[in-house]
């Protein structure tokens, strides 16, 4: 495996199935010695940047505590506090951010953002969102994978329910194909993934020995699967107005009890998070006023039972992250 310091993390599509799992066996080691409380402050004096244009609770408290851990200094941007793309173009806030820091983070709107970003930073840029891409999630959800079926993912079956062309289900696609687990989407046609993204994943799922479905099926996407994961029927940066349409068309693929009785015995249900599984929210509440319903991508049950990995998928965000920071700084192997 080359090295990756140096690297943008942008998107999984980047990089080689070695690659990912190399940042793999780097985030156990991590959450290992987090776990043992052994000192792990390995990029002491370096600093990072994390510029937020959506929100967010994990994908930022993990690049802080990472950043902690490691050593390092943190940065918080989010759009009303500082002159990026308002008063500054993309452009140049890379080349000023660039003479500051060592890691530019950066979650926002278009994937064309963080690549102009990577384009003109001469730092690694890592993507904590867009709305085509969530690359860093993926390392924890095949991390949580890995802590619930070995080390060797390849063979198993990962099913995505619901809005199966978003950020997280085209990422999960490639995720899944580079290491050799079987995915599916699952959703009605206008949810499902574009056509290239299908016909690149297939062929790299080929070549690692799984395979890509894409299925209205619900019976046939979810029989015998390892893992069922959803998302929100409507991501951050979508239109108020799609709720109602996306409630009518994606209701049927909600995570329910029948749902897990269709995969294997021993399936776990993951999520990225945060959850629509009951009222407790604002925006809950609200879907639940309007529209008559209190449970949506996922039920309560499913949510709360003991099959639900979503509060270790969660924890994994910081390993995760903590591993590609490294990768892409260092290429000192730890100790
Ligand atoms: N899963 C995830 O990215 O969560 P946040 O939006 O809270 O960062
Ligand atoms: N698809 C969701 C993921 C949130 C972590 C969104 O983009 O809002």
């Amino acid at each position: 495996m080359a090295s990756l310091k140096g690297r943008d993390y942008l998107k999984l599509l980047d990089f080689e199935s070695d690659d990912i799992t190399h940042l793999l066996d780097l985030a156990r080691t991590f959450k290992s010695m987090k776990h043992a409380g052994t000192p792990h402050r390995y990029l002491e004096g370096r600093n990072i940047v994390l510029l937020f244009e959506k929100t967010s609770t994990r994908t930022r408290c993990s690049f802080e505590v990472a950043a902690s851990d490691l050593g390092m200094g943190c940065t918080f941007l989010d759009p009303a506090s500082s002159q990026v793309s308002k008063k500054e173009s993309i452009a140049d806030s890379a080349r000023v951010l660039s003479r500051f820091y060592d890691g530019i983070e950066y979650r926002g709107f278009g994937q064309s953002i963080v690549e102009e970003l990577a384009e003109y930073a001469d730092c690694p840029v890592w993507n904590g969102l867009t709305d085509e891409w969530h690359p860093t999630q993926m390392i924890a959800d095949m991390l949580t994978m890995q802590e619930n079926f070995g080390e060797d993912l390849a063979g198993r079956t990962l099913v995505f329910m619901g809005d199966a062309r978003n950020n997280v289900a085209n990422s999960l696609m490639v995720a899944c194909a580079k290491l050799g687990v079987n995915f599916v989407a699952c959703g009605p046609a206008e949810n499902q993934p574009e056509a290239w993204l299908v016909e690149t994943c297939t062929e790299i799922a080929q070549s690692n020995g799984s395979t890509v479905l894409v299925t209205d099926s619900v019976e046939e996407g979810c029989a015998g699967a390892d893992a069922i994961y959803t998302d929100v029927w409507v991501s951050m940066g979508e239109p108020d107005e799609v709720w109602e349409q996306r409630i009518a068309s994606l209701s049927p693929y909600q995570v329910n009890a029948r749902v897990m009785q269709l995969a294997a015995p021993e399936a776990i249900f993951l999520h990225c998070l945060p959850a629509y599984h009951d009222t407790k929210t604002a925006i809950g509440a609200k879907i639940a006023e309007r529209f008559g319903i209190t449970e949506m991508e996922v039920t309560d049950e499913v949510f709360e039972a003991p099959c639900s990995r979503v509060f270790d998928e969660a924890e994994n965000r910081m390993h995760a992250i903590k591993a590609i920071m490294y990768a892409t700084l260092s290429d000192e192997p730890i100790a």
